[in-house]
This record gives C-alpha cells, structure tokens and sequence, in this order.
C-alpha cells in the first residue's frame, strides 16, 4: 500500500514508526513531516491544512490510503474532500469532526445521547457570561471557548476574578480568534484524568490499552497547560470495571447517537474521562489520536496497525482485534525552555546518536518539532522530543526512559521528571 500521513508531530513520528513495520507497507510519505520521521518515510512539502494540495498530491501519486493527524485538517473537512474524490482516508468528516471543532456542539450531543458530563451554560454575550459566574459562590468553574485552540482553550478557574479573566481573553481579546465566539461555562470535576482512544468505522470499536496524559507543565501538574508533557500506558485507575462502564455509558450511546444523527465516524475516537471513587463523566471527546498518548500506547501494539486504519477508513472494521504486549510504556516529552510560552528555536540536540548506538529496541525517540539544518538536527518547537521506553514493569520502563532522557541535550531543554510517579502506588 501506498500510504500519506498527513502531520509533523511526535504522534505523527510514532504512526509512521509504527507503520513502517508493516509487510502491507510498499512506500509510506508524510506531509510535512519532521526531522525523525524523514528518516522512515519521504517527507513531502505540504503543510496539513492545504486540503487541496494534499487531495491533488494523492491523487497524482497514485495514494492507496491516507492517515490523517491533526484536528485541524479534520474539522477543515479533509475526509470529505477525499472520499468525494474517491480517495481513501482514514479519519472522519467534518460532521464527525464537530465533535473535537465545537465544545458546544459536542456538550449538547453528549447530553442528547446520555453520556455522562459536567453541567453547562452557552453564552455568546460576555456580560451575561459574566454575570452567570456568580452561580459558582466563588468557586471553581471551568470556562471553554467553543472552537479549536491548539489545547489552550480551556481554563479550570478556581475562583471568579480567574474565570472572568479567562472569559474576558476569550469573548473581548479573542485570543483565540473566531473559536472564542461562544463559550461554554460547566461544573468543576474532581478526580483523575485517562485517555481512552477507539479505532471505529461508526459500527464496530477496536479499543486500545488506557493511558494518562501529564497536561500541565510543571511537576505535581503545577503551572499553565501544555499540549501534554509526557504519558504512560496502561493507566491502571482504568479498571476492567471502568472499562466496562465505559463501554456501556461512553462509547456505546456515542456510535448509537452516530447513526440516529446519521453521522458517518471512521477513524479515532478519543474519550477524554474524569474518574473518582463516586463520579464518572467525559471531559471531552477528540477525534484524532491523542499526542502524547499515542507514544505510549502504539508501542504496546503487537499486531499490525495498517490493516486496522485501511479496515476503518472502508468502513468495514469487521472482527479485526488488535493484539496486544502485557507491558508498560511511559513517554517522557523534552520541550523548549520557556514553553507553553514563550521559546527560541534553531538549536542543535545533541545525544540522540548516543542513544542510536545502544540499539535498545524497547527504547524509541519521536521526534516532534525538530528539523534538519546544515547536517544538524535542531529544534523547531515548543515539543521538540518525546522518549518512550518500555518494559515488563512500570519501574523498568521509567529507569529506561530517564535513562535515555538525560542523555539529550540541548540549550534550554526542560522536562518533567515525574511522568507515571501517579500510577506507582497502584503496583507497591
Ligand atoms: P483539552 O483536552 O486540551 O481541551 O483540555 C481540557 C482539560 O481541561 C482536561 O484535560 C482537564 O484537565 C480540564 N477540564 C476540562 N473540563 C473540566 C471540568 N469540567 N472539570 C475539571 N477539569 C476540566
Ligand atoms: N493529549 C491530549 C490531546 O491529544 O488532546
């Protein structure tokens, strides 16, 4: 098969790793790719939201099926422009895609098909917004902008001046641009956070091991949010119970809810969950695979992932199970100093040729923002790498991966050093 990913992200390095492996695999291209994955696929120059440069690029080539990433390119409507001009594609379309493109839309679905979620309010006035805060008594409360914000569009307020802040940046600074139009205004949950991902052709689900994404940037999640700072997999708060609970509540009514609101989903469905000992909700829902979760749960797959994608982009999942190793996997992310805000780029990382030599084949490096420069790989974002080890125990993955981690360097380089510290109390 001939096959386009379309990204440049760590998560899109460990799909092209991943599907590299396959025997089905006769030549694998990535549009724009990085400095990593430009060494498994050919990279081509096309950015992931020029749907019309990519749709002529496949056809011209000749492509048997193409992998979608990013949000972005879904909720621009990619899958519809593709399969209009019969080309294959893995991801859903824009209706599908509404689910991650509008919080408001996919509150209101949530609370049409029953799945359980925090209380909300709409507001697209920002005075009513506003005045609506004073419900909470000064406590916590959770302020969204409805439309896409690179992950930086939720703000968890735990006290009125933040919230209106929060609401004061969305709705009359339209830091977020359009998306900050309208927001949503819900509860603050408690409890602790997992990503469960499905592979779907709307009918059937292949559902993929649990993982915990480390969104804040500081260690004990302290400071701003980031587009996730490191992840592990199994997530051992998600019980073979919870799993079950899930199935019924979460992912059963939302393939029902597809075919009562004649939506057509193939591709991934991310169920975001909050769990406490007495509470079980989905913060939200993404429609793509989760960065970094991906890093930490493809790595576990045994089976091959081509068949699988190929299998849901034809709308026909069948009985295709993916297999699965019985171990551990944790990614540790290395970013830029000064991100989520502020960060220079362009500086040389050294290290990753150290870790090449040892030929660990439970130790991968995906690569996010870097690039090649003047026979240099150099930094080229705010997530620059990401570290994945695995192994028969938490303990081992985490001495692995910190082991390997230490070893890149480069100026300004910072990461967290607690990734997976929360889950240890579940093996002791
Ligand atoms: P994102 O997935 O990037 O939109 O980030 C949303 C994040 O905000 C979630 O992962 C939670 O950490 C947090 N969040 C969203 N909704 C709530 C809520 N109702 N209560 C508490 N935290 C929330
Ligand atoms: N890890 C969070 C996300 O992919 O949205």
């Amino acid at each position: 098969m001939r096959v386009l990913l379309v990204g440049s992200g760590g998560r899109e390095h460990t799909l092209a790793w991943k599907l590299a492996q396959s025997p089905l695999l006769e030549k694998l291209f990535c549009a724009p790719g990085n400095a990593g994955i430009e060494k498994i696929a050919e990279c081509v120059n096309i950015k992931a939201d020029d749907i019309a440069a990519l749709k002529s690029w496949a056809r011209e080539q000749k492509i048997d099926l193409t992998v979608v990433g990013p949000e972005v390119s879904l909720v621009m409507g990619i899958a519809d422009h593709f399969r209009e001009a019969g080309l294959k594609i893995f991801g859903p379309g824009q209706a599908g895609a509404m689910l991650e493109g509008s919080k408001v839309w996919a509150k209101r679905k949530m609370k049409k098909w029953g799945i359980p979620t925090a209380d909300f309010t709409v507001f697209d006035d920002f005075d009513d917004a506003r005045r609506h805060l004073a419900r909470f008594y000064g406590g916590a409360v959770v302020i969204k902008a409805d439309g896409l914000a690179a992950g930086k569009g939720v703000t968890v307020a735990s006290g009125p001046e933040e919230a209106e802040q929060a609401l004061y940046d969305i709705m009359v600074e339209k830091v977020f641009g359009d998306s900050g139009n309208r927001v949503v205004i819900e509860n603050c949950l408690n409890g602790e956070e997992v990503s469960v991902l499905a592979i779907t052709d709307g009918k059937k689900l292949a559902i993929l091991p649990s993982a915990q994404d480390h969104k804040a940037i500081g260690e004990g999640d302290k400071g701003p949010n980031t587009g996730g700072m490191g992840a592990y997999s199994p997530a051992p708060i998600y019980t073979d119970q919870l799993a079950e609970i899930t199935l019924d509540r979460v992912f059963k009514p939302l393939l029902k809810g597809f075919q009562e609101d004649y939506i057509n989903f193939s591709g991934v469905i991310y169920a975001g969950l909050m769990v406490s000992e007495d509470d079980f909700n989905v913060l939200e829902f993404n429609v793509r695979f989760g960065d970094p979760e991906t890093q930490a749960i493809i790595p576990r797959m045994q089976s091959d992932l081509l068949p699988l994608l190929a299998a849901s982009a034809e709308g026909e999942l069948g009985n295709l199970e993916p297999r699965w190793q019985n171990d551990h996997a944790v990614c540790v992310v290395i970013s830029s100093g000064g991100y989520p805000g502020e960060y220079r780029t362009g500086y040389p990382i050294e290290g990753l040729s150290e870790i090449e030599k040892e030929k660990d084949d439970r130790i991968a490096i995906f690569h996010a923002g870097t690039k090649s420069k003047d026979g240099w790989i150099v930094t080229d974002g705010g997530r620059v790498l990401g570290v994945t080890a695995w192994g028969s125990n938490l303990d081992v993955a985490l001495k692995k991966v910190y082991g390997a981690v230490e070893k890149i360097r480069f100026e300004g380089s910072y990461y967290r050093r607690d990734i997976a510290h929360k889950a240890l109390k579940h093996y002791r």
